[in-house]
């Protein structure tokens, strides 16, 4: 989940220099720089790569900017002709410095402290290359696919070849694991999951390991509910991270023991601290506690966030 970001001082103070959140992405002194913060603060166990999922669309050639306050803005992909822009065999290059940012934070932190490289799954990068922008429902991006399959099926098999290119040059600059973002896996039936999510995937995870056979990877298909099931059952990665509304029960009960869990704290929870945020740290160990287990947030921690309760919540992990 994201670590660096808003909350941190020490970000913002880097964020402001670099100007654009692009440019701090693209700028490997720098992005090694964020990546890094995290880990010399807290000393965590792990680093996460400091990128964003939108750079495989910017790779592709398509026009990607933030908005201050608003969020991502890409020129939204909505025609054949649009598709026929995209950059599939071109553009690469265009993600160099993201493995060079790898390669110098692998090189600065201790052996014993993984980098977790990442990129975004096909369905999720999709949707903001359709609608332009973050939604509330990915209509765009879920009416295009059910009006015309095929042309959908095209951009996502782009995706999915571009988003393996990105995944091997990580794990080639250094990175130890990667994982793939689903963010809106759970806004799909259950049969459109299948197709859009889990096939895809497969495909992803597939070409992975035909360049770095054995590669780690994690999977994330948020808000998937019950159907984290099927997900396991037909793509082959080494650990899921579950969101902070999966049931810990079912959980613990329905994934294989060879696959590792990692999660899924509630970032309000964090947010608010005190008794709430004691109680759900104890009751997520206790779920995951004699498994193969990897502590995280649920999604991604809010800005507003107190330091405090971070350092609370590791004090009370660690004394476990
Ligand atoms: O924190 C880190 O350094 C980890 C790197 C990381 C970022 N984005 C940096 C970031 C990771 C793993 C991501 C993934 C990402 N990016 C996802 C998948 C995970 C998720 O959150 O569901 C998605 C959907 C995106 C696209 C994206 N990037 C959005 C929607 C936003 C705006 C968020 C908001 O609340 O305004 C971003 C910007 C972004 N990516 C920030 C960071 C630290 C904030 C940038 C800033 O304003 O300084």
């Amino acid at each position: 989940m994201r670590q660096a970001g808003r909350y941190l001082p020490e970000y913002r103070a880097i964020r402001e220099k670099a100007g654009d959140f692009l440019d701090l992405c693209l700028t490997p002194e720098l992005a090694a720089e964020v990546t890094l913060q995290p880990v010399q603060r807290f000393g965590f166990d792990a680093a996460i790569l400091f990128s964003d999922i939108l750079l495989v669309p910017y790779s592709l050639g398509q026009r990607v900017w933030f908005v201050e306050g608003q969020g991502p803005r890409l020129d939204p992909i909505s025609t054949h002709a649009d598709l026929a822009r995209l950059t599939p065999k071109s553009g690469e290059e265009r993600l160099a410095p993201v493995y060079d940012t790898v390669a110098r934070v692998r090189a600065a932190l201790p052996r014993a402290v993984a980098l977790i490289g990442f990129c975004g799954a096909p369905w999720t990068v999709a949707t903001y290359m359709i609608a332009g922008k973050g939604t509330a429902d990915q209509s765009d991006a879920r009416l295009w696919a059910y009006d015309d399959p095929k042309g959908f099926a095209r951009l996502i098999d782009i995706l999915v070849e571009r988003s393996a290119r990105h995944l091997v040059g990580q794990l080639q600059a250094g990175a130890d694991v990667v994982q793939v973002f689903d963010s809106w896996a759970g806004m799909l039936p259950c049969e459109e999951v299948r197709r859009w999510c889990i096939e895809p995937m497969q495909q992803l995870v597939a070409a992975v390991r035909r360049d770095v056979p054995g590669a780690k990877i994690i999977g994330f298909p948020r808000g998937i509910g019950a159907g984290i099931v099927r997900y396991l059952d037909h793509v082959a990665v080494d650990a899921v991270s579950l969101d902070w509304t999966a049931d810990l029960e079912f959980a613990s009960c329905r994934i294989p023991r060879r696959v590792a869990i990692q999660g899924n704290l509630d970032p309000l929870v964090l947010l608010a601290g005190g008794d709430a945020l004691d109680r759900s740290i104890e009751r997520i160990l206790t779920a995951f506690s004699g498994r193969p287990f990897i502590w995280n947030l649920g999604h991604g921690i809010l800005p507003a966030t107190p330091i405090a309760n971070v350092e609370r919540m590791l004090a009370r992990i660690r004394e476990r």
